[in-house]
């Protein structure tokens, strides 16, 4: 495909997840990317704040009852020429797994951090995933309109929890009741902070050139500007120079400063971040690297949900657009059900409000109503082809409980939740590796997905259940082909189960076994990760 127009369609595209640890301010700083940019599609917009705590993409009763954000949502603004993609993530821990893959989907990862908290459980974890893949990690620092801690202390935990060098792009001058403004180091000048109206677009900003001594003591007073010039010639001795490689890399992480609340620093923040992020980027596939301008349409499953709409009952499955162009009713060949097909009601718009897409690029993300067939990790290409895209890897459960229907008469009922649920990759489903659809074990990654478990099944599948919680904690998968499971050698507390896609695996209650295990059993191969 060298269709010039797709060409540039797919190089304005910039997509990125926004993580962070539950409010650290990341919903009020993609509400201030909007005010940026005209909203071209939201796909479950971002929460309207102080009025109502919960986003329009918090559709799901549950959301609404604890006020947090079970699923990820897309968004796509324009701005300066670009076509900005954000895939939010949900900030609370417990919905790791959903975060996880949602990053896979993503070339880069804004990362938002309370300045006066540095970084916290949340982003540490999530921060392992970006690292896997090498994407490009910016680091917004907000709320510098509090108090905060110290600017070295705050990049010095960055890099020391998260194992990432920094480099600040602009420094603060000053925090809380005190906060000035930011020194731009390239620009080599100051932009002022004035406490602007909650929420207007444009901030009162002044630039003042660094070396205009005179006017920058009548702005930020004598003291900040003899603070600053010291911090900066500390930062000339410390801080990592800034290398665009490295930063593309994930090797170095640009750090901004900015109040998302007041509108201060984001804009400053997004004029670098689309000067320093990639178009979209190439992917490892089963026949090598598809370059999303080279190619005609490609696309994987990253996510699937259902039940979406009480009123519609239905499931869509989340794509994101690995190459060239989608065209509404296009044929297109779905690899793993090993269909020609035609993805149906594609739509970008996937919360309350839905909007048909009639054309769609590499980077984009797209929603398909799902009548049962997708799975994570499924290819979508054209039909003259048929490769696969790297598998996303299965994230281990940590907690494990046996579950069973309350009602015996409600079987079926019982197994389609179960089983639907864990195609969306909420919960991950596990049997006796010889006793079929008997005993169900439901594997997670954090506790309150057991809860959304039996929340949904109560009240979409109308099963009640019993949860029996399981002491194992290890899980490993069998990496060895053609192995008689049976015949493993292995401890008093290891359990033989498959996996949905009859893979078979071990679960243990204690670490220490998993190396017993395989000292047992010589060339014995376990894997943390499952990977289809
Ligand atoms: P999240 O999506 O990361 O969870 O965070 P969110 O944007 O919801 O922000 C969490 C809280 O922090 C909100 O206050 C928000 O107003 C506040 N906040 C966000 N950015 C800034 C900032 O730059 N400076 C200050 N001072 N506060 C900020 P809330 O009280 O929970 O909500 P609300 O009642 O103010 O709407």
């Amino acid at each position: 495909m060298s269709d010039t127009t797709n060409e540039l369609q797919i190089a304005k595209r910039r997509t990125f997840a926004i993580i962070s640890h539950p409010d650290a301010g990341k919903t009020t700083l993609t509400e201030k990317f909007l005010l940026y940019g005209g909203a071209i599609n939201l796909a479950g917009s971002v929460k309207g704040k102080a009025t109502a705590k919960h986003a329009v993409s918090d559709w799901m009763e549950i959301e609404k009852e604890r006020g947090i954000s079970v699923t990820s949502s897309v968004l796509q603004f324009g701005y300066d020429g670009f076509c900005i993609n954000i895939l939010d993530t949900p900030g609370h821990q417990d919905f790791s797994e959903d975060t996880y893959r949602t990053l896979m989907a993503a070339d880069s990862a804004v990362m938002v951090i309370d300045a006066s908290k540095g970084v916290e459980a949340q982003t540490r974890k999530l921060f392992k995933v970006c690292g896997m893949r090498g994407i490009p990690i910016f680091t917004f620092i907000n709320k510098m309109d509090r108090d905060a801690n110290d600017t070295f202390e705050l990049l010095d935990d960055i890099e020391k929890e998260l194992g990432i060098a920094t480099c600040p792009i602009n420094w603060p001058i000053g925090s809380g009741k005190r906060f000035k403004g930011v020194y731009d180091r390239k620009e080599k000048c100051v932009i002022t902070y004035e406490d602007t109206e909650k929420g207007t677009k444009e901030g009162h900003t002044t630039k003042i050139p660094a070396d205009d001594e005179a006017q920058l003591t009548a702005y930020i007073g004598e003291e900040a500007r003899t603070q600053l010039a010291d911090e900066m010639e500390l930062l000339g001795g410390a801080g990592s120079d800034f290398d665009l490689e490295q930063v593309q890399n994930g090797k170095l992480s640009p750090v901004f400063f900015g109040s998302a609340l007041t509108n201060f620093g984001v804009e400053i923040f997004l004029q670098y971040f689309l000067q320093m992020t990639m178009p979209p980027l190439p992917r490892k596939s089963d026949i090598g690297v598809i370059h999303p301008a080279e190619h005609d349409f490609s696309a994987f499953v990253f996510k699937i949900q259902a039940n979406m709409n009480k009123a519609h009952r239905d499931r869509v499955a989340f794509m994101r657009i690995c190459s060239g162009k989608f065209t509404a009713g296009m044929e297109v060949n779905h690899v793993q059900g090993g269909k020609i097909m035609r993805l149906s009601q594609p739509q970008q718009l996937m919360a309350s409000e839905r909007k048909m897409v009639e054309e769609a690029y590499a980077g984009d993300i797209i929603g398909v109503f799902d009548p049962g067939i997708f799975s994570i990790g499924d290819t979508i290409c054209m039909p003259g082809e048929s490769f696969r895209y790297e598998g996303i890897p299965t994230f281990a459960p940590e907690h494990f409980a046996r579950v069973r229907q309350i009602d015996t008469m409600k079987r079926k009922q019982f197994v389609k939740g179960v089983n639907q649920i864990a195609q969306e990759g909420a919960i991950q489903i596990f049997q006796e590796l010889s006793t079929g659809m008997e005993e169900i074990i439901v594997g997670v990654v954090g506790v309150l997905q057991f809860e959304v478990l039996k929340y949904r099944l109560e009240n979409e599948y109308n099963v009640e259940i019993a949860l029996e919680n399981l002491p194992y904690a290890h899980i490993r998968w069998i990496k060895n082909k053609d192995i008689d499971v049976d015949k493993i050698t292995g401890t008093s507390d290891m359990k033989r189960v498959k996996d949905l896609k009859g893979n078979p695996l071990l679960l243990f209650v204690n670490a220490w076994s998993v190396g017993m295990t395989l000292d047992r059993n010589e060339g014995l191969i376990l894997e943390e990760f499952g990977r289809d």
